[in-house]
């Protein structure tokens, strides 16, 4: 299993690591970013939902002994996973949001568009919603939401109506039924663009069965508790229904002042909790890109708690 890092150095490099400090990466995933935030000192608390990712890591990350703690939580639960640890504040979260390529690796985890598998994409085998359920048992007009809000499918409308319209007959159960439903709704225009016409509405039932936004929202709303002043966040997002929320948030932590423009003075009550350091986002270079596609999309941002 393999998974290629995105903006390794750079997301690390936003959290100016210190040997005493204490981190957290919500994502741990293949244990990339984790690494080198251990190489780099500090003691570092590794979260993922995925519990195949965490074995893979602690073999990977055998060597840092104790100075990293593994554990099993969405990071929506970040408050709720350090009361259980017994520590306070951090001096830095990563999280590198979204799906490994471990993870659409494996066919039968349903998350790929390319391989035949039961319609599942969990990242966490033991939550219980499951592609099936949204495709086959969400009402037509949810899964147009999804496709809009989630995967800005222009084609939502005519999605869902065909996947509604094939299991009135028999429930679609697997990835390739899904991928012939959508291409059957779309015209052959949409059919010859480059990128896979199942792309989009695989990424938006992902999103819906994994509750990704919520999750985001989650983790972004605790920041300011979680950090100690001067701690940072560096954050990873793959497309703009991730990236939106966190950069509206974010600054909503920096100049949150909800005084009518022109007040001579601020009366809102006020106070920012963050700054944000990346007043641009932070994406991969060529070179990156040419050696991994997937980070094509990618941008980091990072705030510091002020
Ligand atoms: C892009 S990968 C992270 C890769 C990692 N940074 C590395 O270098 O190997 C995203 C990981 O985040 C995990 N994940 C996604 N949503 C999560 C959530 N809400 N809570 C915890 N883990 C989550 C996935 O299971 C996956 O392993």
């Amino acid at each position: 299993m393999n998974h290629v890092t995105v903006l390794l150095h750079e997301a690390v490099d936003g959290l100016n690591v210190r040997t005493d400090g204490l981190y957290y990466d919500g994502t741990l995933g293949f244990g990339g970013h984790s690494e080198e935030i251990l190489k780099r000192g500090g003691r570092l608390i590794a979260a993922d939902r995925d519990r195949v990712a965490i074995d893979a890591s602690r073999e990977r990350l055998a060597q840092y002994g104790d100075r990293v703690t593994f554990v099993q939580a969405n990071f929506g639960d970040i408050t709720q996973t350090l009361k259980t640890l017994g520590v306070e504040k951090l001096d830095g979260v990563l999280c590198d949001f979204g799906v490994s390529s471990p993870q659409l690796d494996v066919a039968e985890r349903g998350f790929s568009y390319m391989a035949s598998a039961p319609l599942d994409m969990r990242m966490n085998a033991d939550d219980t919603l499951t592609a099936y359920d949204v495709v086959n048992k969400w009402s037509e007009a949810e899964i147009k939401r999804i496709l809009y809000e989630y995967g800005e499918e222009r084609y939502a409308p005519r999605i869902a109506w065909e996947i509604t319209k094939r299991r009135a007959n028999r429930p679609l159960e697997t990835t390739d039924e899904l991928v012939d439903a959508i291409r059957a709704a779309m015209l052959g225009k949409a059919l010859r663009e480059k990128q896979h016409p199942a792309k989009r509405t695989f990424q938006a039932v992902r999103m819906a069965v994994n509750n990704e936004i919520a999750e985001i929202m989650s983790l972004l709303d605790a920041l300011p508790d979680v950090l100690n002043t001067g701690g940072r966040a560096s954050l990873i997002t793959f497309h703009s229904g991730e990236d939106a929320p966190v950069k509206a948030k974010l600054r909503s932590f920096a100049d949150g002042c909800t005084c009518p423009p022109g007040f001579p003075k601020c009366v809102c009550g006020f106070v920012p909790t963050m700054r944000v350091i990346t007043k641009k986002p932070i994406v991969p270079s060529d070179e990156e890109i040419e050696q991994n596609p997937r980070a094509r999309s990618a941008k980091l941002r990072i705030a510091e708690r002020i």
